[in-house]
């Protein structure tokens, strides 16, 4: 049951660190060492070679947390893989498709498995697609928490994303799975296109055998400074967060914890968006929340965020442990470990679920039951 925790939701986020371990045991082959140049993948997931072989795009529909998981996705695709990747809502793709192209892989992500729209979004695309010359067959991949769902009887393969029953409302331990399914196909990819110098491949691959430990740090440090911190948001009714390149996506789902849990207004965006429209919101009652970790966006993201303070903003960042500079820009640090800016959003998505749960718990919110929402949107 909840084996001591208040909610589900708090369990699930603290089961993470597991979750990342058996996604490593299930799909990084333990005898794949670079220094060999093996012949074999380090991925195990169980892809046909004939799969990847003419592949020029992919396409990626889902619904809401699986949707962000899915726009970290497009980034490892495209950057350690070199294929043009576009992510769709499924609600949106299954009345207004993208013209058909040539060699394409369509991804469904759900965690459920059973989401409405992504079912349909898949069903037509497959629909549209029949019968025509093969190279613009359908080729439907499934990354699902389910492997028994209606998802996984409809395509082709699936990854299953080893989290286990997922009971909170909030995605949290699913979404993390997802990213571990990304970075898996990501690699696999490379791979086997060839698309990235083998000793960076590796670097990545030992990156991620770091991550279970990282994720235990964060919790264990950072929980008990996020509590006390919620104490002091319980009356607030506006959040802002913002993230650049791969945490473009937390931000966006950093705000969605936030407002389906805790009902507070949030909006993620992408850090160099603010000057466009949303900094007009900006003043002392608005938190933003900015995640700014070393990588190619970090000195951006700080400028952005100064953006932000030059508006009264309270300034929470999401940062390195070893970043000192950040300590005279923020009023709250939220620190994880550095690490490669590929691996970071696995660090960065910790404290923002954390915050998200003591700021609802704090509140006397029904953490796991929502109002007005269901852990799976089996209605379009
Ligand atoms: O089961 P799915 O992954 O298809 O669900 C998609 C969304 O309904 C789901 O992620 C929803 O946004 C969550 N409540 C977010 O925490």
């Amino acid at each position: 049951e909840k084996q001591g925790f208040r909610h589900f939701m708090l369990k699930e986020i603290h089961e993470q660190p597991g979750v990342v371990r058996a996604c490593l045991e299930t799909y990084l082959n333990p005898d794949w060492h670079a220094q060999d140049r093996p012949a074999f993948s380090p991925i195990n997931l169980g892809i046909p070679p004939e799969l990847y072989d003419n592949l020029e795009h992919i396409q990626i529909l889902a619904c809401g947390t699986s949707w962000h998981a899915s726009l970290v996705g497009k980034y490892l695709i495209e950057q350690l893989a070199d294929i043009p990747t576009m992510v769709q809502y499924a609600s949106e793709f299954r009345y207004a498709p993208s013209p058909i192209t040539a060699n394409t892989l369509t991804i469904g992500v759900t965690q459920s498995g059973e989401t409405a729209d992504t079912l349909a979004a898949l069903e037509a695309e497959k629909q549209r697609r029949a019968g025509l010359e093969p190279k613009y067959a359908p080729q439907l991949l499934g990354i699902t928490n389910r492997p028994e769902s209606t998802l996984a009887r409809m395509v082709d393969r699936i990854v299953n994303t080893q989290a286990g029953i997922e009971i909170g409302v909030a995605a949290t331990k699913s979404f993390m799975a997802q990213l571990m399914g990304f970075y898996f196909l990501a690699l696999d990819l490379a791979y086997r296109r060839q698309s990235l110098p083998i000793e960076k491949l590796a670097l990545i691959v030992e990156g991620l055998r770091q991550l279970p430990g990282q994720i235990e740090l964060v919790l264990e440090k950072q929980e008990p400074l996020i509590e006390e911190l919620a104490h002091e948001f319980a009356e607030t009714q506006d959040f802002i967060f913002i993230g650049r390149g791969i945490n473009f996506p937390i931000a966006l789902e950093g705000a969605l914890k936030l407002k389906e849990i805790s009902y507070i207004h949030a909006e993620g965006y992408p850090a160099g968006e603010m000057k466009h429209g949303p900094i007009a919101l900006l003043d002392s009652k608005v938190p933003v929340v900015a995640i700014a970790v070393p990588g190619s966006v970090y000195e951006k993201v700080l400028s952005n965020a100064q953006e932000a303070k030059a508006r009264d903003a309270r300034l929470i960042g999401v940062t390195a442990m070893t970043d000192r500079q950040a300590e005279s820009i923020f009023n709250d640090l939220l620190a994880v470990p550095a690490v490669d800016e590929l691996l970071s959003p696995v660090l960065t998505v910790i404290p923002l679920q954390l915050l998200a749960y003591h700021i609802a718990a704090r509140r006397g919110l029904d953490v796991d039951q929502p109002r007005n929402l269901a852990k799976s949107v089996t209605v379009e």
